[in-house]
């Protein structure tokens, strides 16, 4: 999915084979392109939110691909000095992310399982960027999707931010039950074949996640109407985005 994303991203790290699998979800889900622009214009906000609040440090689990205004574009233009240590178990999208952060001293990309806090937290490049003494920004963006509750999402959310010092963030989004998104993979099912598997979470269930840490304003709210900068930010019908963002900080 990640280097479908950069596609709708306008990014250069996909092929013909991601085209065209691009193609078949339009088919399907024509909103789908528009709800990855707006996610990734909140990763935007959110990193910049917490630039404000005095964060240096990211963690971003299941990044996908670190281009097209990811995190450490972001951040790091506004302070060089920024570390980020992005995460991903796509090794083709690691690989990608390994050859962009190239010269990049302060950030890293590691081919990591999520599910596995202790594989992230003591990886070698996440030791030497990352100083557990300060607060970091952890960022899960459309990622938990791809977790079935038999992975018991929250509990794995909960034992990162255990780790992590008082002061530290969790800015998270993840997909509700869209109808319109439900029907899509239906026909997809029905024309191509099994789509990528995902669980959608209604808004109170995906809220449980903060579970035990201070939510701040605007509270888990439609992903586009989450701290909007710009019009461009809210979209046409942010109402109509069935995704949803929150962002929490840990006392
Ligand atoms: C929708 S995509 C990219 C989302 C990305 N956070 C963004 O904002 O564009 C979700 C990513 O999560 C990754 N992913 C899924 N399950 C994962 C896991 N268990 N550990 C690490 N990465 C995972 C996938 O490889 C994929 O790149």
């Amino acid at each position: 999915m990640a280097r479908i994303n950069d596609h709708w991203l306008e990014g250069s790290c996909h092929g013909q084979a991601d085209r065209d699998y691009a193609d078949q979800i339009v088919v399907c889900a024509p909103h789908i392109p528009y709800l990855v622009r707006a996610s990734r214009q909140l990763v935007g906000r959110m990193v910049r939110y917490l630039m404000d609040q005095g964060v240096r440090q990211f963690l971003d689990l299941g990044s996908g691909i670190p281009a097209n205004r990811h995190v450490h574009e972001v951040a790091q233009e506004a302070d060089p000095d920024v570390r980020v240590v992005y995460v991903d178990l796509d090794p083709r999208v690691a690989a990608d992310g390994r050859r962009l952060l190239e010269g990049n001293d302060h950030a890293a990309f590691l081919e990591a399982d999520i599910r596995d806090p202790d594989a992230v937290l003591n990886h070698p490049d996440f030791t030497r960027l990352i100083d557990l003494e300060q607060p970091v920004g952890v960022l899960i963006i459309e990622t938990l999707l791809y977790l079935p509750d038999t992975d018991d999402p929250a509990g794995l959310v909960a034992s990162y931010l255990d780790r992590l010092p008082s002061g530290s963030y969790l800015g998270m989004s993840h997909c509700g039950e869209d109808e319109q998104l439900r029907k899509g993979l239906n026909i997809f099912s029905r024309m191509f074949g099994t789509p990528p598997p995902v669980t959608l979470r209604e808004r109170e269930e995906f809220q449980t996640f903060f579970h035990g840490l201070e939510l701040v304003d605007p509270g888990v709210v439609q992903v586009t109407l989450w701290n909007p900068l710009t019009e461009e930010d809210m979209g046409r019908n942010p109402e109509l985005a069935h995704m949803y963002a929150g962002m929490a900080r840990k006392n």
